[in-house]
């Protein structure tokens, strides 16, 4: 049993509107909140505002789903860490796969995003995960530890750093790895951040999975010794799913 509060995410991806947005954060209010279990919602940029509004004083954390690297300036279409910071969000998801891929975003790409949040003041969500082939090739931990050492800032702490391990192949997919899969990668993950940054800031991190968390499988993953709670899309975008997997938690 760790001291780490369970962190439950929704990703909401490129999934809103203002009628759906209402409809779901006024179900995740009437969620009742447990002592050790946070939920955090990552809807998109529009709809950051007017969830904010209706996600006040129940405890849900609000975050986005990608930043800028700078502070401000010529970057048409770009959003900054502070201005996420200006609207309430105290999170932000950085190098997710769909990002490394859809805008090639690489390591040093998602570092300096991470770096941007801690500036901003927010707790970065750095993602990491290995694709099929790589997995298949055995070469899992060594893909991890590559975009950890590049991705996450040298600033990283427990109260300002979430990692989210993502296997590629299990977004969306409806497949994920084993428990003791599970298990193996978030070890490694913490014994990577111990060695950068001592024990006391890994044993202090939460290490999220994601990919194909569901009701039905959340009970497992979520009881693993190293895994500090989930990032969820599909199931994050039906209030009773994503409540469900908040409940399963401890
Ligand atoms: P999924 O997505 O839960 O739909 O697999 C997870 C994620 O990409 O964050």
């Amino acid at each position: 049993m760790s001291a780490r509060t369970i962190l439950i995410a929704g990703n909401w991806k490129m999934n809103a509107s203002i009628g759906m947005a209402e409809q779901l954060t006024g179900a995740l209010t009437a969620w009742s909140a447990r002592d050790g279990v946070e939920l955090l919602v990552c809807p998109p940029f529009p709809y950051l505002v007017p969830v904010n509004a209706s996600i006040a004083n129940s405890g849900i954390k609000l975050g986005a789903q990608s930043c800028h690297a700078a502070e401000s300036g010529a970057h048409t279409g770009d959003i900054s860490a502070e201005m996420l910071a200006d609207v309430g969000c105290t999170y932000v998801i950085v190098g997710h796969s769909e990002r490394r891929t859809d805008h090639a975003e690489d390591d040093a790409t998602v570092r300096g995003q991470g770096d941007a949040a801690h500036r901003a003041g927010l707790t970065a969500m750095v993602c990491v995960g290995e694709t099929e082939a790589e997995r298949d090739a055995d070469k899992t931990l060594d893909v991890v530890a590559t975009q950890l050492t590049g991705s996450v800032p040298d600033g990283a702490t427990a109260s300002n750093t979430v990692i989210a391990y993502e296997p590629v192949w299990a977004i969306g997919t409806g497949r994920t790895p084993t428990e003791a899969e599970v298990q193996d990668v978030h070890a490694a993950i913490r014994a990577n951040l111990a060695a950068r940054f001592g024990n006391e800031m890994a044993d202090g991190t939460r290490i999220l999975y994601g990919g194909s968390m569901k009701p039905g499988n959340a009970a497992g993953l979520l009881a693993l010794a190293d895994v500090d709670g989930g990032l969820i899309g599909g199931a994050s975008l039906k209030a009773e799913d994503f409540t469900a997997i908040a409940d399963a938690a401890g």
